[in-house]
C-alpha cells in the first residue's frame, strides 16, 4: 500500500542525544510548521527488549551494542505524526542515516554530525509506521481530533 489518506500515521523517536541538547522542541516545531499533526506525544525510556524487536533489522550488525547503549542513555520522546503521505514526508525531512552527510535544511542535516548520534527515528514504510506505532503507543493514547488549520493546509480534493 502507497499511502494511507489524510490519516496515515508515522512513528517518531526523538532520540536521547535530541533530548539532552534541548532540541525535542525545535524538532517538534519542524513538524507542526509543515503542517503535520500530533496525535500522540509523551517520554519514555527505553529497554533492551522493545530495542531488539524495533531494531530486529540491525540487532546481529557490529555496531547494534552501541545503538542499543545510546538509545538506553536518556528518554527518548515518543510522537505519533498525521497527515497524507506524513511516512515519506517525515523521511524526506529526517535526511539520511549518516547526520554529517545529510543536507542542510534536513532535521539531521541542520542539528546532527553522528551515524547513531543521528537525533531522530522515523518509520521507513507505511507498513512498519503501524507496527510501530502499537509497538509504542496503547491504541487510547493516540488521540482523534480535528485541526482547523486543515483547511489550509491541503486543498478540498486531498482532505478526503
Ligand atoms: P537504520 O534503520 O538503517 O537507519 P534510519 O534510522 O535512518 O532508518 O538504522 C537504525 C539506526 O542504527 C540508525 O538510525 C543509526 C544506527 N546505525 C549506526 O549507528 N551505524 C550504521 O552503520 C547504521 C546503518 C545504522
Ligand atoms: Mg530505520
Amino acid at each position: 500500500m502507497k499511502f494511507d489518506g489524510i490519516n496515515e500515521k508515522t512513528l517518531v523517536l526523538i532520540k536521547p542525544d535530541s533530548v539532552q541538547r534541548g532540541l525535542v522542541g525545535e524538532i517538534l516545531r519542524r513538524f507542526e510548521t509543515k503542517g503535520l499533526k500530533v496525535v500522540g506525544l509523551k517520554l519514555m525510556r527505553l529497554d533492551e527488549a522493545v530495542l531488539r524487536e524495533h531494531y530486529a533489522h540491525i540487532a546481529e550488525k557490529p555496531f547494534y551494542p552501541s545503538v542499543e547503549k545510546f538509545m538506553m542513555s536518556s528518554p527518548v520522546a515518543v510522537v505519533c505524526l498525521e497527515g497524507r503521505e506524513c511516512v515519506d514526508a517525515v523521511r524526506l525531512m529526517m535526511g539520511p542515516t549518516k547526520s554529517r552527510i545529510a543536507p542542510p535544511g534536513s532535521i539531521r542535516g541542520d542539528l546532527a554530525m553522528g551515524y547513531g548520534c543521528n537525533v531522530i527515528h522515523g518509520s521507513d514504510s507505511v507498513e512498519n509506521a503501524k507496527l510501530e506505532v502499537a509497538r509504542f503507543f496503547k491504541p487510547e493514547e493516540i488521540i482523534e481530533y480535528d485541526k482547523s488549520e486543515y483547511l489550509h493546509v491541503y486543498s478540498e480534493d486531498e482532505r478526503e
